[in-house]
């Protein structure tokens, strides 16, 4: 049971040699609720080890409050959390057995040794080190990577903690590894039914696992949302870019009024390209009234770009040209490199079969009720 809060929490690294301080995690509060798997994510640099290394006890807490249960841990010694943490070096004592490895902490806290033993086979049994071949008297140099894995997450499944903290933990492993321990720790998660919080720079690792996601960029909080609204309801440009892949396609341009419907006008650079012209629909337009005559970005995902060999005919306002340049045929799907007078896209198609339109104009129609609007200054979503 844990519910874990943050509260204005900054991380400041003192500038050392005439360096400037840095201010690695600004001003960062939210709520992890009781059986919540939380995930943060953002790329490199962005504060998320910083962050769940101050609720650890790793760091200190340079201003704002963390609570645990109610009670503020920010002056609390790392043991006395209740927190077990794993990380990306899962870091295993090299001559002791998995068994070893998985007993040695509770040993330590003079844990009764029948109690180490049920725990520790315990946790053998959930994430797969009995069988098929039994793991608890090899040495961690005669595992895989996947399975000295899993000996790290024993070793804090045992502890029985209030909460788990991951910091990468899959990073070291090869992709497919990756996607199975993915699973297992969802799984395990189920279980378990504890509070885990899971670091990772891998948006794909964050949309499957998490209940909730807390995006970071430059040690500020961009948005904190369940993973199909971070991909539905982007916050702003950089959320929008950054969850969902292939990333979804930006369009820079102006809003023009025609006929008494507002319509994006893509900025083009070249006069003999197509250009993408685009109708807003009636709740869009009653948000980018203001933006008449204004510079705005336009942001639509592949999936909800369809070429016209396949789309029905789409209502007028929807259609825009660009010239196809690559093709790339996945078996399930396509993926379509194309290009309008200054922008590239990416359209997301079934299974078709068209090389033969390499370096044409395709006609293609963009779902409008899917599209975003941002703007230009701020970068925050307007519709
Ligand atoms: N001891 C330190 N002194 C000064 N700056 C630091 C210190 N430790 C970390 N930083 C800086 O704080 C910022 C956040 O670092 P952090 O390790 O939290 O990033 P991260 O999001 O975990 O990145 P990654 O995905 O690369 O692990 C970085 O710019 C980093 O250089
Ligand atoms: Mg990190």
């Amino acid at each position: 049971m844990a519910k874990v809060i943050l509260e204005n929490v900054y991380k400041i690294y003192p500038g050392e040699r005439g360096q400037p301080e840095k201010v690695a995690v600004h001003d960062a509060s939210f709520e992890i609720e009781d059986h919540e798997f939380m995930v943060l994510v953002g790329p490199s640099g962005c504060g998320k080890t910083t962050t769940l290394r101050m609720v650890a006890g790793l760091e200190d807490i340079s201003k704002g409050k963390i609570s645990i249960d109610g009670r503020v841990i920010n002056n609390v010694p790392p043991k006395d959390r209740d927190i077990a943490m794993v990380f990306q070096n899962y870091a295993l004592y090299p001559h002791m057995s998995v068994y070893k490895n998985m007993a040695f902490g509770l040993q330590l806290r003079n844990v009764p040794r029948d109690e180490i033993d049920k725990r520790v086979m315990n946790a053998a049994q959930i994430l797969g080190l009995l069988e098929p071949d039994n793991l608890l008297e090899r040495k961690p140099k005669a595992l895989s990577g996947g399975q000295r894995q899993r000996v790290a997450l024993g070793r804090a499944i045992v502890r029985q903690p209030k909460a788990f903290l991951f910091d990468e933990p899959l990073s070291n492993l090869d992709a497919k590894m990756r996607v199975e321990m993915r699973t297992e720790i969802s799984k395990l998660h189920n279980r378990l039914n504890s509070t885990m919080i899971y670091v990772t720079h891998d948006q794909v690792e964050a949309m499957t696992m998490a209940d909730r996601i807390v995006v970071m960029k430059g040690g500020y909080i961009q948005q904190i949302a369940e993973p199909l609204k971070l991909y539905n309801q982007p916050a702003n440009l950089f959320v929008a870019g950054f969850i969902g892949s292939p990333p979804m396609n930006f369009f820079r341009g102006t809003i023009r009024r025609e006929g008494g419907s507002l319509w994006f006008y893509e900025d083009g650079k070249d006069p003999s390209g197509p250009v993408v012209k685009v109708k807003a629909t009636d709740s869009q337009a009653q948000k980018l009234g203001s933006y008449e005559g204004k510079p705005v970005i336009f942001g639509i995902r592949p999936e909800d770009v369809t070429e016209q060999l396949t789309a029905s005919p789409a209502p007028p306002g929807h259609t825009f040209e660009a010239t196809l340049e690559v093709l790339e045929p996945m078996g399930a799907e396509t993926f379509l490199y194309l290009v309008t007078t200054s922008h590239n896209l990416i359209v997301r198609a079934g299974p078709i079969d068209a090389k033969s339109l390499v370096g044409k104009r395709l006609s293609l129609v963009a779902e409008m009720n899917k599209a975003h609007f941002f703007d230009v200054a701020t970068e925050n979503v307007i519709i």
